[in-house]
């Protein structure tokens, strides 16, 4: 990869006042992470790790939300929207440190990918002044379009300001640039706003590069990577674009899915190779899924770790902090949250198990309850290995149950359990016999007497 240093300008002044919503824009998210978090993972990816962030004002929640994504970054208010040439300038002093590579990327453009940037940066190492990263959109209605000559580009025309002949061209500008660092200020401080919408308009730079006898080029880059969102329409487009691509990701890296297009990944979901993924799975953030795991139909799995050839669902839910050792199986409706689960270990249907540590190759029967919390506070239940807790009992915590300890079925267990013992925790059965015989004949009498009445 290239030495060279470079610094990422993410425009996101922008006022999202189409997505009807109170919450910024750029912070909906894709697949769990902010449409800003997915520029500023793809520019990290291309070693822009210096970021400067344009935001508009009051817009602190944008610039926590990015800060505790990516490191090195400068935040800088562009008060007026007075337009994109505008808006670069107002990280000004960031781009005056001195970069070998400046990029200009849009913070509402989430599926541009690393491959892009890396390639308008090549493009620079090469000897390009300026690369303007095009694409070709099915309608260029609305786009700026490149108007190139002899390999060259010259000029970009925003839709306002094209003539008839211009209209005609496919190739549209995407927004993204990539500026050697050396002339990029004096060139932006050139840009002027006569133009039809009395914007300053960034992609008048590439005229003004031209005058100077610069080396201006247009690359193609598909146009998934310049999709913009304005609304939530486009937002969940785009979330269908970003899941596509990861099911593929893990297609061809091992994974294996019947339904791909019914299983919902995070930005963040690591799963290993010879995993089976079946239809309907839902990944929130912070999962990981280790090699030969199979997770079977309508499961929910966020913020959970799975060994190695662990059994899960159909219909388990896995929250945060579940932690699974190898070929420990999770089955229908059972519920683990903060809690570790030993080697081999069965939860194998209708369970809640929050706030424990279940040891090896115990056997935690159906309807088996942790009591976790008194309406205050969250306690632990600890469960030895080898254990067999009893189909439908109530595990009260705080409490400990030892190792190949025995709970009988049905218990309402609220002291801990020794090693080796058989816990008994309900009321013991009594048996009346004959008693049934005796209770339908006085009912049968009690009948008769109400009908003679
Ligand atoms: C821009 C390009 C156009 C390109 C299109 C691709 C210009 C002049 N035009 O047009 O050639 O085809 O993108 O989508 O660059 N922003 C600010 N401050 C401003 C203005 C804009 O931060 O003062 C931000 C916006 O939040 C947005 C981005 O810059 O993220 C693009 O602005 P927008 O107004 O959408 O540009 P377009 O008119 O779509
Ligand atoms: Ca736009």
């Amino acid at each position: 990869m290239t030495l060279r240093t470079c610094l990422t300008v993410i425009l996101a002044a922008g006022e999202g006042t189409r997505m009807k919503s109170s919450l910024p824009k750029v912070l909906h998210p894709i697949a769990g992470l902010p449409i800003v978090g997915h520029v500023a993972k793809a520019v990290q990816g291309a070693g822009g790790s210096d970021i400067a962030l344009v935001v508009g004002r009051g817009a602190e929640k944008v610039e926590a939300s990015v800060r505790s994504l990516v490191g090195n970054i400068t935040v800088h208010e562009q008060v007026e929207r007075l337009g994109t040439g505008h808006a670069v300038l107002a990280a000004e002093s960031a781009i005056a440190a001195g970069y070998d590579d400046i990029i200009v990327v849009f913070g509402d453009t989430p599926l541009i990918e690393t491959s892009a940037l890396d390639l308008a940066r090549e493009k620079l190492a090469g000897g390009s002044d300026i690369v303007v990263m095009g694409f070709r959109p099915d309608n260029p209605h609305g786009y700026g379009r490149l108007i190139e000559q002899d390999g060259r580009l010259i000029a970009i025309r925003e839709e306002k300001d094209v003539n008839e002949a211009e209209k005609k061209i496919g190739f549209c500008n995407g927004g993204l640039m990539a500026l050697r660092g050396e002339h990029a200020l004096a060139l932006l401080r050139m840009i002027k706003n006569e133009n039809a919408k009395g914007e300053y308009y960034l992609t008048d730079v590439v005229e003004i590069a031209n005058s100077q006898g610069k080396s201006v080029i247009a690359i193609e880059i598909s146009a998934d990577n310049v999709i913009g969102i304005n609304t939530r329409l486009e937002l969940a487009e785009a979330e269908t674009i970003w899941q596509n691509r990861k099911r593929r990701q893990m297609m061809l890296a091992g994974v294996s899915m019947q339904a791909p297009e019914t299983v919902f990944f995070s930005h963040d979901t690591l799963i290993e190779p010879d995993v089976t993924l079946e239809p309907n799975i839902v990944f929130g953030p912070g999962v990981s899924i280790a090699t030969g795991a199979v997770i079977h139909a309508f499961s929910h799995i966020e913020g959970a770790k799975v060994g190695a050839n662990a059994n899960i669902g159909p219909f388990a839910r896995l929250r945060p902090g579940a932690d699974l050792a190898a070929k420990a199986k999770v089955g229908n409706f059972v519920e683990v949250k903060n809690a570790r689960i030993g080697q081999g270990a069965k939860l194998n249907h209708l369970s809640y198990i929050g706030d424990a540590t279940i040891g090896a190759d115990a056997n935690i029967g159906a309807g088996t309850i942790t009591c976790n919390y008194d309406g205050y506070n969250k306690y632990h239940t600890e469960i030895g290995t080898n254990t067999f807790i009893g189909s439908n009992s109530s595990l009260v915590a705080p409490i400990s149950i030892g190792d190949n300890a025995y709970v009988a079925s049905g218990s309402v267990i609220t002291e801990n359990v020794p090693a080796d013992a058989l816990a008994f925790g309900r009321a013991r059965q009594e048996i009346k016999e004959g008693r049934a015989v005796q209770l339908r004949a006085r009912y049968a009498a009690l009948k008769l007497s109400k009908k003679a009445e």
